[in-house]
């Protein structure tokens, strides 16, 4: 068995099964603990996404006077926004335990089998990454997710015979950043499918301002608001510039963090004012440097900064899209007008031309 959750938090009190570990000590990650101490674990202190917040508790307030388990839900958008701190607040909600893992984590038929026969009933299973499900992993969900049975097969050939197991109700939770590669019939089970949005700076400022209270950094807003404009709309990377700012503060001035060295912190990070950092100018100049502004294939790119396919649709180009600075065309990618203003091109156009903006 090899269900591998991505949060140790919710493990401790989610799954008591010690035949099933659902992590491995030396898989946990730094950047996870932190993650997973900074998560808010109600809807109190949930910041944001007000929108889906409101739908979800009504959701929740339906299925708790019907007595009845959640309607499956997926949650898509680009990482880092909360989709799995948004899960593990709607089980706390429910009064339900969470059990967490990733599609990755489900290559084999008894991985899911064996997770989805831990579940007791009204339980929240939070499937990540759900768009990267195996084919045969699918086809096992789709009996499980609507009618809460397993059909399992024994015996070879003439012996063959299907074994059909009851589940507990239970409540798949789903989440992708890539909505679009999830199969029609997957996608038609989910009852409840919600967006994650980019957080505006209001919002990040009060997610800085709740993280540095949690660790004891002093921050004033001014300070909170430099950080949180440099965060791609992203709590995940706002958290996570409050301790390289801290870091900062602690060594070079006082620890405080205030405006000024919240922005020179960030300089020398090298992020910059829309909070790009180097990969994504890289990216960006080298589609005005080598081709003209595109449009170029993602294959090309990847080769040429030395990052992989994935990571650039999956981290780099979900904010460059939103922020204007990409466009997807089915030729390519290729960069617009405010990207070189932005990368301080003076023209869009080869220098043995005349035209500027
Ligand atoms: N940390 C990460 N996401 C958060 C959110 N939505 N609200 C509060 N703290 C967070």
């Amino acid at each position: 068995m090899s269900i591998v959750s991505d949060d140790n938090d919710f493990q401790s009190n989610s799954i008591k099964d010690k035949k099933n570990p659902v992590i491995k000590p030396e898989s946990i990650e730094p950047d996870k603990n932190f993650e997973n101490c900074i998560r808010p674990k109600s809807f109190e202190n949930y910041i944001g996404q007000s929108a889906l917040k409101e739908t979800i508790k009504i959701t929740i307030e339906a299925a708790k006077k019907r007595e009845q388990p959640l309607d499956h839900l997926l949650f898509y958008g680009p990482p880092g926004l909360g989709k799995t701190t948004l899960a593990g607040v709607i089980a706390q909600e429910m009064g339900v335990e969470i059990k967490i893992t990733s599609a990755p984590a489900l290559e084999r038929p008894r991985d899911i089998i064996g997770i989805l026969m831990s579940l007791q009933g009204g339980e929240i299973l939070f499937i990540d990454e759900i768009h990267r499900l195996n084919k045969v992993a699918e086809e096992i969900l789709y009996p499980a997710m609507e009618d809460f049975y397993l059909d399992m097969t024994t015996g070879k050939s003439q012996t063959v015979k299907t074994l059909r197991l009851p589940l507990p109700k239970f409540t798949l939770i789903g989440a992708t950043t890539k909505a679009g590669e999830l199969s029609g019939p997957l996608r038609d089970r989910f009852g409840i499918i919600h967006r994650l949005e980019f957080y505006t700076e209001d919002e990040l400022a009060k997610v800085i301002k709740r993280t540095a209270g949690i660790l004891n950094i002093e921050i004033d807003e001014k300070g909170a608001r430099a950080i949180a404009r440099r965060s791609r709309g992203t709590p995940r990377i706002a958290n996570r510039l409050v301790k390289r700012v801290s870091d900062f503060a602690l060594v070079k001035y006082n620890g405080k963090i205030n405006e000024d060295i919240a922005n020179e912190s960030l300089d020398v990070l090298k992020i910059d004012e829309y909070g790009l950092d180097t990969t994504d100018r890289n990216l960006l100049k080298l589609i005005i440097d080598k081709y003209d502004g595109g449009p170029v294939g993602i294959e090309t790119i990847a080769a040429a900064i030395g990052e992989d396919v994935r990571t650039i649709e999956d981290v780099c180009e979900p904010f460059l899209l939103q922020a204007g600075l990409l466009q997807r065309t089915p030729r390519g990618r290729k960069v617009s007008p405010e990207t070189y203003r932005h990368l301080g091109y003076k023209s869009m156009v080869k220098s043995s031309q005349q035209s500027l903006f």
